[in-house]
């Protein structure tokens, strides 16, 4: 792994498994400081902390609901006590509520938009904060800081019986390109990663199945499904330097699975 960001500080929400982990992980190879943000897998975030560390990188766990501002802001807290401030947000913690249309309760439609939309929110609006009132370091990096917002194909792709989170993942969009036109004049960039099927806990019961991995398979046009890994390089590129001009992009990590693969024969 390339030390894109040698020296630098970050965030990551969500960090104890999957995605998150692996993110986590991967900018502690770079050469980033990474608080590992976890809600109730500690035992998760301590062996991503670990590896971090064995690497030779430096890593806290911070148990936190990004849901709420107060455990928010303890995540930056934690990054300015540590590691002497933040560079760099990885809005990553996200969950799955799934129930077909009139069956999903307010109460799983509550804790999705709470969860996946506003607890990015959340988190940006701390982040922008702080990345305010730290001020400008040019040798550091020629951004004065940069978040990356986690969304999902389903940001464009409608997805029946997860209205949910498709909606939330709607809104993130909305969320990132409105907050990147806002704040890149003071250099802060936003981007968002849409992450297409992902070897995850969030999906295993369906790529664990013989059947379902054949489902899944057909809606990929690049034939394979994705791992941790993909999406962890991509957040490295767009969290370093190397991608300094990419303002409020959307990167889809997806094997080609918003291509309507559905059209390849027909249409
Ligand atoms: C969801 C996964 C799903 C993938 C592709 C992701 O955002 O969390 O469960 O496999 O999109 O549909």
């Amino acid at each position: 792994m390339p030390r894109d960001l040698e020296g630098a500080r970050a965030i990551v929400t969500g960090a104890s498994s999957g995605i998150g982990a692996a993110i986590a992980q991967a900018f502690g190879a770079a050469g980033a400081s990474v608080v590992v943000n976890y809600h109730s897998d500690e035992e998760g975030a301590a062996k991503v902390v670990e590896d971090i560390r064995s690497a030779g990188g430096q890593g806290e766990a911070v148990k936190a609901d990004v849901s709420k501002a107060e455990d928010c802001a303890q995540l930056f807290a934690t990054a300015e006590t540590k590691f002497g401030g933040v560079d760099i947000l990885v809005s990553n913690a996200g969950i799955q509520k799934d129930a077909a249309f009139t069956d999903l309760s307010l109460g799983d439609w509550q804790q999705v938009i709470d969860l996946n939309l506003t607890g990015q929110f959340l988190c940006a609006q701390e982040a922008v904060r702080r990345f305010r009132a730290q001020g400008h370091d040019a040798k550091r990096s020629p951004a004065l800081g940069k978040i990356i917002l986690m969304s999902s194909v389903h940001q464009a792709i409608p997805w029946a019986g997860h209205v949910n989170y498709a909606s939330a993942k709607g809104g993130v969009k909305a969320l990132m390109e409105s907050l990147a036109q806002e704040v890149a004049g003071e250099k802060i960039r936003v981007n968002a990663i849409a992450p297409g099927a992902i070897k995850t806990d969030i999906n295993r019961a369906e790529w664990e199945d013989e059947e379902g991995r054949k489902k899944m398979l057909e809606l990929i046009p690049y034939g394979r499904i994705g791992e941790p890994d993909d999406i962890a390089r991509a957040a490295v590129w767009l969290a370093s330097d190397a991608s300094d001009y990419v303002v409020g992009t959307t990167l889809f990590v997806d094997g080609g699975m918003a291509l309507y693969p559905s059209f390849r024969e027909g249409g």
